[in-house]
């Protein structure tokens, strides 16, 4: 199983800079604001939860909020974030949820697909999806634009892995819903560098200058 998660040590070992990578991206929170006008009274999986990013925008707003990661040390931290007794956090692979058909409104994702490698796994985890979503639920996914500074800073614009799982996207009944132009913001150019050392490896890093990275967000739906 090739997958991004379990090569990198930033979800594991080195999560403290995944967290501080994860709170520095969407620096205008256009996403979160996006995700509360659509999450209101809804019973949402949010699969790949990470370390909680949107929690407490989806957990607020819901009638019920489960999220789901692979990483149990993602999920500790994102535990530490809840705030409603209702809420609840299962450590799993998305391919097999121990979940019900038909259970949830609403479904959000925010840049989990794409770090599944394989493509057969990813399939399956995107069927698992389908099948936990009532009839008329909607899947929301938070993606990287093709075109954007993170995307030139991690070798993306040249191998067009973005492009082709993007691609992949519209092919499996995703449609584009909204882009949106926005930038990480780190506290520091040095934890800018070491949180893209963490994730992305040193050459990476080096290429980082500012502490201000732009960033372009796609927002995909499937409408089941
Ligand atoms: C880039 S992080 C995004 C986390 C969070 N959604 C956010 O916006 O910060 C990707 C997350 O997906 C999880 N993940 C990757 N593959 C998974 C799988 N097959 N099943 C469940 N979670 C997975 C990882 O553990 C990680 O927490």
């Amino acid at each position: 199983m090739k997958n991004l998660s379990q090569k990198s040590k930033a979800y594991y070992q080195d999560n403290d800079y995944y967290e501080i990578f994860s709170a520095s991206e969407d620096a205008r929170g256009e996403v979160g604001t996006f995700l509360k006008e659509i999450s209101s009274n809804k019973t949402i999986l949010d699969a790949g939860c990470g370390t909680g990013k949107y929690l407490e925008i989806l957990e607020n707003n819901s009638k019920e909020y489960i999220g789901v990661d692979l990483s149990s040390e993602q999920i500790k931290k994102a535990q530490t974030k809840a705030k409603k007794s209702t809420s609840k956090f299962i450590c799993t692979n998305l391919k097999e949820l121990p979940l019900p058909d038909t259970y949830f409104d609403l479904i959000i994702s925010s840049w989990v697909l794409g770090t599944i490698l394989d493509l057969e796994e990813r399939h399956l985890a995107l069927k698992e999806l389908k099948r936990v979503l009532k009839p008329n639920g909607k899947i929301i996914l938070v993606e990287n634009a093709e075109n954007s500074s993170f995307e030139k800073l991690r070798g993306h614009d040249l191998d067009g892995k973005t492009k082709i799982y993007n691609n992949w996207l519209i092919e499996n009944d995703f449609s584009l819903i909204k882009t949106i132009d926005d930038y990480f913001l780190f506290t520091s150019l040095k934890d800018a560098q070491k949180c893209f050392e963490v994730i992305y490896g040193k050459k990476v890093s080096t290429k980082v200058v500012d502490r201000k990275i732009e960033h372009i967000i796609n927002i995909y739906e499937y409408h089941k």
